[in-house]
Order: structure tokens, then sequence, then C-alpha cells
């Protein structure tokens, strides 16, 4: 068995299939998804659900690295695409393939994602032309959280739909084989799904039913984050069953119950 490739999710879309894929950031948790997603996506949002940092931007991409090379392990199946942090593709089209070339030489995964439409039109086809799978992100795009004035859901005035589909359009041109769409609201994102001008997959999170797939952060959908967005579903409350867990660890260690005699070792007979 091989991993899925970008040209394997296009054939998803032909047959009708939604694509589904969920975040992951580390090796054990990233095994349980790979029978069950196309692709896993190592998103900068490591940054706030693993450091607690109060946005992506202080992401690295060392820190990147780290945790795709963990994905790659835990994983045999899935198509690996891995987020390029704040600052380390913007400047130029040479500096995003000298980042996009770094990380898949040394993670091994199968493509790079990295937020931006129209405006970074050049940057995706001159990765595209280099040999580098590349997945766009549009909307709400968080590593642009300081110049759009929060996390603000995108698309409520006309001069915004119209920009998210010039968006849509030109990253599509450019050769992106799929993009997110974040935050928008659902009649445009729809529309943007829609377009036969749209040629690269949309993949939805907080935007509509409509996209060709979905992707959530897995840690808002298992209950782990302290707070999600209303964009999220709630598929489990692995807080509580944490919590549940320590406690009852604490209360047989205090108890002198833990550990019990079948949790030490004999001495040799
Ligand atoms: O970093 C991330 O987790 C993402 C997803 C929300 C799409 O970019
Ligand atoms: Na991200």
């Amino acid at each position: 068995s091989r991993r899925v490739r970008p040209a394997d999710l296009d054939r998803h879309k032909a047959e009708g299939r939604k694509i589904i894929a969920l975040t992951a950031y580390h090796a054990h948790t990233a095994g349980i998804l790979d029978a069950y997603c196309d692709f896993i996506l190592v998103g900068d949002s490591l940054g706030m659900v693993m450091h607690g940092m109060e946005s992506t931007l202080p992401v690295t991409v060392d820190m990147m690295i780290v945790q795709a090379q963990a994905v790659m392990r835990g994983t045999s199946r899935a198509l690996i695409v891995v987020d390029l942090p704040f600052g380390s593709y913007e400047a130029s089209k040479e500096q995003a393939f000298h980042t996009a070339a770094r990380v898949i030489k040394e993670t091994g995964a199968g493509a790079i994602k990295m937020e931006g439409g129209a405006k970074f039109a050049e940057t995706v086809s001159f990765l595209v032309d280099r040999g580098v799978p590349v997945m766009g992100h549009i909307g709400l795009t968080p590593q642009s959280v300081n110049t759009m004035g929060g996390f603000k859901v995108q698309g409520h005035t006309p001069e915004s739909q119209e920009s998210l589909m010039d968006d849509a359009v030109a990253i599509s041109r450019a050769g992106a084989f799929a993009m997110v769409m974040e935050g928008i609201v659902e009649p445009v994102a729809r529309t943007i799904a829609a377009s036969p001008e749209v040629t690269a997959l949309t993949i939805g999170i907080g935007a509509s039913a409509q996209c060709d797939g979905q992707i959530l952060v897995l840690e808002d959908m298992l209950g782990l984050s302290d707070r999600a967005p209303k964009f999220v579903k709630s598929y489990g409350a692995l807080r509580g069953h944490i919590e549940d867990a320590v406690k009852g660890y604490a209360e047989d260690v205090r108890g002198g119950r833990f550990p019990a005699i079948e949790h030490t070792y004999p001495p040799r007979s």
C-alpha cells in the first residue's frame, strides 16, 4: 500500500466522495486518524493547541518539521500536508520554495499548505512548477490576525465576496490542488465551491457543507481544547476523560491503592 497523493483526491471528487481531513501533531493520534482521513494536516494551529500561544505567528519552521516527522512516523496511508508558518514564505517565491523544499526533504510529507489568495498565486505556480504540491488557504487566515483586526469571518460585504472568489480562482489557476476555505459566510463559501472556475478542491472549516471536503482541528472536535469556535461540532469529551483519569490516579496514590501488587515486580524464584 502507498500513501494517498494529491491527484488521488481529484478521483474522490469525480466519484462524488467527500474528502475527509483532520489535523494532527503527534504520532499516536495521527496513527488513529490514518485509516479514516484522506489527508492529515500538520497545521500551524499547533502553536495554539500544543503550546498555548495566543496566535500562530510565533510558530517556526523547525517546530513544523519536528511535528511533521512525528506524524509521518505514526502513519502509512494518509497524505500528510504541512503548513508553512508565518514569515517562512511571504517575502518571495524563492523563499517559499526554499522553505517548502526543506519541509519536504526533512519530513517526507506529500504537500505543503500556505495561507493567502490572489497575492500568492505567483508563488503557488512557482512551487508547483518545481514539484511541490500546494494547498492554498483563503478566507479567515489566522496568520493575518493583526491586519484583519482579529479572527473575523469573511464574506459579509460584496467587496469581500468578490475578493474571496478572485482568491479561489487565482490559486486554482496557479495550480494549487486544493484549498482550505476557513471562516467564510455559508452562501459565499457555497458559491465559491460550486464555481466551475474554482478547479482546486475546496476543503471547508467554518465554510459550507458544499465544499469538496471538510477539516477540523482534532483537539477541538475531541473536546480537549479549552474553547472551540462555533463551527466545531463536538465528537468527544476528552478533557473530562483526562481529568477523571488524573483524579482517579491521584486518589489511588493518596489512598495507597496504586501501585497494587500486580503493578510491582516480584523477586526471581
Ligand atoms: O493550522 C491549522 O490547523 C489549519 C486548519 C484550521 C485548516 O490551518
Ligand atoms: Na494553519
